[in-house]
């Protein structure tokens, strides 16, 4: 299939490793030009494709910066919403400060950097915004409430702007990871494993037991869903949460 890409521009944040870094690698393959943004922008090789911006969306001036950047390179006609993820905890006891400090790292700027990239988009009346959440959205996992209630927000403003933006050729989807092998999954992992006296390996075979695809994920297999939505083929499709997890999520 010609996913009809070829020649598009994209700015893909968080894409220094994990997921961010997969999908970047699709859509340059594609023959995408990407803008890929992370903090540590020097440990992403620049390779065909790929073009390495350093960029903290936690930071405010880091995030203008990137905004203007972004206008005066005549915006971008994909962009993926990706971050990292917040501190692992429950929802009793979060301070204010965590709540905040996590939505402003994760929320905020990518609602800020999906405007400033919607101006190019609804003038060419041709966009794709695809952003990143969990499965969480859809079962809240225990201990990650940061996680889980942050990227609700996001779902439920991804659903709006979806229906906003659709009369002008921009489509809007998030797609939901459940368990892919990133070094964020291996992180969650050890703290569990530290937090439950039992070795790594036994909370990872619980976690597959919990798959019925009976693994984790692969970065590359996220990535293509994000690739396809990015795609012109992909025009009828908005306002869409997808889930890439092997089947984890067992309610429909
Ligand atoms: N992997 C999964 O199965 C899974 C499941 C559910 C949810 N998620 C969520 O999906 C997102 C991506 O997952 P992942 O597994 O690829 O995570 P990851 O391995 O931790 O990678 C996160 C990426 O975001 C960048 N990043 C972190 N903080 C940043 C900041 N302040 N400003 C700019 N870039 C920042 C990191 O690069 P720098 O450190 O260089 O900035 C890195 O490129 C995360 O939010 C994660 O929580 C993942």
């Amino acid at each position: 299939m010609d996913l009809g890409i070829s020649g598009k521009k994209a700015l893909v944040l968080g894409a220094s490793r994990g997921l961010g870094a997969s999908i970047a690698r699709g859509l340059a393959a594609e023959g995408v030009q990407v803008l890929a943004a992370a903090r540590s922008a020097v440990t992403i090789a620049a390779s065909a494709g790929i073009e390495p911006v350093a960029v903290d969306l936690a930071e405010r001036t880091s995030v203008a910066a990137l905004i203007e950047r972004l206008k005066a390179d005549g915006g971008v006609d994909i962009l993926v919403n990706n971050s990292g993820g917040p501190k692992a905890g429950p929802a009793m006891g979060q301070s204010r400060e965590s709540w905040l400090a996590a939505f402003e790292a994760m929320a905020t700027p990518i609602f800020e950097i999906t405007d400033a990239a919607l101006e190019g988009m609804i003038a060419r009346r041709w966009g794709r915004i695809i952003t990143v959440g969990s499965s969480g959205i859809e079962q809240p996992i225990p201990n990650l409430a940061l996680s889980n209630g942050v990227r609700s927000a996001i779902a439920g403003w991804s659903k709006t702007l979806a229906a906003e933006v659709a009369p002008q050729g921009v489509t809007v989807n998030m797609v939901l990871p459940g368990r892919i092998d990133t070094d964020r999954v291996r992180e969650l992992d050890g703290l569990k494993a530290r937090q439950s006296g039992t070795p790594i390996e036994t909370v990872q075979d619980a976690s597959r037991r919990d798959i019925p695809v009976g693994r984790y994920g692969r970065p590359e297999e996220f990535a293509a869903v994000c690739v396809f939505l990015a795609s012109d083929q992909a025009s009828y499709v908005t306002g869409s949460s997808i889930r890439v997890d092997g089947g984890m999520i067992r309610g429909r």
